[in-house]
């Protein structure tokens, strides 16, 4: 081996024989990290390897001038990061819906087919991936260069955390062969493996450092790091799965393009298989499922996708999720424990949750000390008493849960448990409606846990997105009668902050700020900040769709209460848009307490109208389109989601706003009623002449 030989000492190298030697470590670093990181089998000891960097960085000291843009020091960040600015992802980065059982896969096949109008018969190729249970990365590449790594946040834009990912050993800085496009963002996951987490906590813990609770945690936590040297020096890796914008197509079929990317350089996710069918996708999970424990990291399910990228952009996205993908987690994992106590919690809309004390306890690699009990009839249900002894499950990411009592443990003299009628905040009578699980406290916002909560909504990441306003000081400066209500918010002044427990004059002006950056808000988040029973980020974003500005909402949902206006046909035929939630909205803008608040919040936000429906150059856009009847070249589904991409609206139901229903064999009433009304009526093939043909 070249270490081996005798080498020149540093001090007396000359110009020449430094650049060469430098180039020379280079490779034969990058030669190593690739045996190590990759292929896990190091030719050279660590010490060995070490005596090769030190050099590196010796020669680099002595002719700075020298340093190579691809040196082996450049996986340092040698300057620590002022904090992470943000990276603006140009494709959103998705998350996956789930599915926990054997149906719901079938169900997610079934839909595909239908969704996109193949036979039963049809072959239709899915990729199955073992999902890793990391955090997901974007790295784009420019000329074959890594130029940015971001984190998802909140898919539209991340952490830019590229001096850290700089560090991570086993991704190419560089892409390897030359197939590569210009631009090409990877994404994948970072994760740690088990082995190389227990390590760390036991280095954590004699240095008196908080321990990790699992590897995910550990590989996040270690991945945002303001000082690039962390993350240095934890066993990070990265495999890739997905990928974001790309200059050129990068191929046909995910197989074939994990191909592409092991062959510049990356761990491709592994395990995976190629299967036609469910029985194959069940077997490739039961044989994943099995040999879990043996793979060197966290895995927490598999990741279903079809394979065909035409396939894939038919069936496009419904909210965040891909159609074309899902999760098939791993059933919970399980352990038993101590009920000390159940409390009451009161939500944003006042409903009384139970939520177990527990004597804590390990589950899957966490700690948990608190589960939910969901309500107060799981709880009669189950009969769970204080004292008893427990089991808890914790699925993934969700909340732990107590499944059931162990019932030859129950403590002589328990007693069954009694759920309040009080609301254990305000006092107030909490009641149930009929037919509803959730007893809620009718405090309202006297109810200072409703108010409390309804703020922190308010503020949180996908609705005001106000940083630096945690829970802990909506909290205090409700106490304190500073914040009552959302507008309070944008009249807070430094002054009010600054000499508070914990805060001083830079901080309370960095808070006051952020405050001022979010003063304009879209409509849909606006709508969804007001926390509105049953109305998500989805539905949010439909009515701003629809009624464009906040003061035709207003109008119109008060217009709504009316069962036989217009308004109220019009809110219900929102496709996506059903009788419970138009209530519940319907209901919100009615109040006078709800409005008072809302005219409030007009006074000091501006509160930007919902883009007009995109004009996308077709002859749709804008309309509002109803589908009827079965169609012959495409399904429902799609024509529906085709219309949408075009800028139209769709509607379920046909009243006077609607441009075009299109009829397909057998239309019944919607038919009818468009005639009535003299909605213009297209055949399928009319529509399709009008909406150009698919591609
Ligand atoms: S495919 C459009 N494949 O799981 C999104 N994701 O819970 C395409 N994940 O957001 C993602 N392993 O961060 C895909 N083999 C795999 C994965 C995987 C882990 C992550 C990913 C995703 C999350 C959803």
């Amino acid at each position: 081996m070249t270490h081996a030989k005798v080498q020149i000492p540093v001090e007396d190298l000359t110009r020449e024989q430094a650049a060469r030697e430098l180039k020379r470590l280079a490779k034969e670093i990058a030669h190593h990290d690739a045996l190590y990181y990759q292929q896990d089998d190091p030719a050279i000891t660590d010490a060995d390897y070490d005596a090769l960097r030190a050099r590196n960085v010796a020669i680099e000291a002595r002719f700075p001038k020298l340093i190579l843009p691809n040196s082996p020091s450049r996986r340092v960040g040698a300057q620590p990061s002022a904090g992470f600015g943000e990276v603006a992802h140009r494709l959103p980065m998705l998350s996956l819906g789930n599915a926990f059982d054997d149906e719901d896969v079938a169900e997610f096949l079934a839909r595909i087919r239908r969704f996109l109008g193949l036979g039963i018969e049809a072959a239709l190729d899915i990729v199955a991936e073992a999902k890793i249970d990391g955090l997901s990365l974007s790295l784009r590449y420019e000329a074959g260069k890594l130029v940015q790594a971001g984190t998802r946040g909140d898919g539209a834009k991340g952490e830019n955390v590229t001096a850290n990912v700089m560090t991570v050993k086993d991704l190419p800085l560089r892409l390897q062969g030359r197939d590569w496009p210009k631009v090409v963002e990877v994404r994948g996951e970072v994760f740690m493996r088990r082995a190389d987490f227990f390590d760390l906590n036991t280095r954590q813990e004699a240095a008196g450092a908080k321990a990790f609770a699992n590897p995910r945690n550990a590989a996040a936590g270690s991945l945002r790091q303001l000082d690039a040297r962390v993350t240095e020096s934890r066993p990070l890796h990265f495999m890739a799965y997905h990928w974001g914008e790309v200059s050129e197509t990068i191929g046909a079929g995910i197989w074939e393009i994990r191909r592409r990317l092991a062959s510049w350089g990356f761990r491709v996710n592994e395990p995976a298989r190629l299967c036609q069918g469910l029985d194959e996708m069940l077997g490739f999970y039961r044989q994943i499922m099995a040999e879990r424990a043996e793979l060197p990291h966290d895995i927490d399910g598999v990741v279903y996708k079809v394979d065909d990228l035409a396939l894939q952009d038919r069936l496009g996205f419904v909210s965040r999720a891909p159609r074309w993908a899902i999760a098939h987690k791993f059933p919970a994992e399980r352990a038993q424990t101590v009920l000390k106590a159940i409390e009451i919690q009161v939500g944003r809309t006042g409903a009384l949750t139970p939520v177990a004390r527990l004597e804590p306890i390990t589950v899957g690699g966490v700690v948990v000390s608190n589960a939910t009990l969901h309500n107060e009839d799981e709880i009669a249900r189950k009969d769970v008493r204080i004292g008893d002894t427990v089991v808890v499950q914790r699925a993934g990411d969700v909340i732990p849960q107590v499944v059931e009592a162990v019932p030859g443990k129950r403590p002589k003299n328990s007693e069954p448990y009694e759920f309040p009628i009080m609301c254990p905040v305000c006092g107030s009578h909490a009641v149930r409606e009929p037919g509803e699980a959730v007893r809620r406290c009718t405090g309202g916002l006297i109810c200072a846990a409703q108010a409390v909560e309804r703020l922190k909504h308010f503020v949180s990441r996908d609705a005001f997105d106000i940083e630096g306003m945690g829970s802990k000081h909506i909290l205090a400066f409700w106490e304190d009668g500073l914040v009552k209500s959302p507008a309070d918010i944008f009249r807070l002044k430094a002054s009010d902050i600054e000499n508070r427990d914990g805060w001083g004059a830079k901080s309370a002006q960095n808070l006051i700020d952020s405050i001022a950056d979010r003063r304009t808000i879209t409509l849909d988040r606006l709508i969804y900040a007001l926390g509105v029973r049953l109305v998500g980020q989805a539905t949010a974003k439909l009515l701003a769709r629809n009624y464009g500005t906040l003061e035709i909402l207003m109008e119109t949902m008060a217009a709504a209460a009316d069962p036989e206006s217009a308004a109220c046909a019009d809110l219900l035929s929102i496709e996506g848009i059903g009788p419970g939630a138009a209530a519940e909205i319907v209901g919100f803008f009615t109040e006078s307490r709800n409005l008072e608040i809302l005219e409030d919040l007009t006074r000091v936000l501006i509160v930007e109208a919902a883009s007009a429906p995109r004009d996308t150059g077709s002859p749709v856009a804008g309309k509002t389109v109803v589908f009827t009847g079965t169609l012959e070249t495409v399904t429902r589904s799609e024509a529906k989601a085709r219309a949408e991409t075009l800028g139209a609206k769709v509607a379920g139901s046909v009243s006077k706003k609607t441009d075009y229903v299109v009829a397909g064999t057998d239309a019944g009433s919607k038919a009818r009623k468009a005639a009535e009304l003299g909605v213009t009526i297209l055949s399928e093939e009319e529509w399709l002449t009008l909406a150009g043909h698919a591609g």
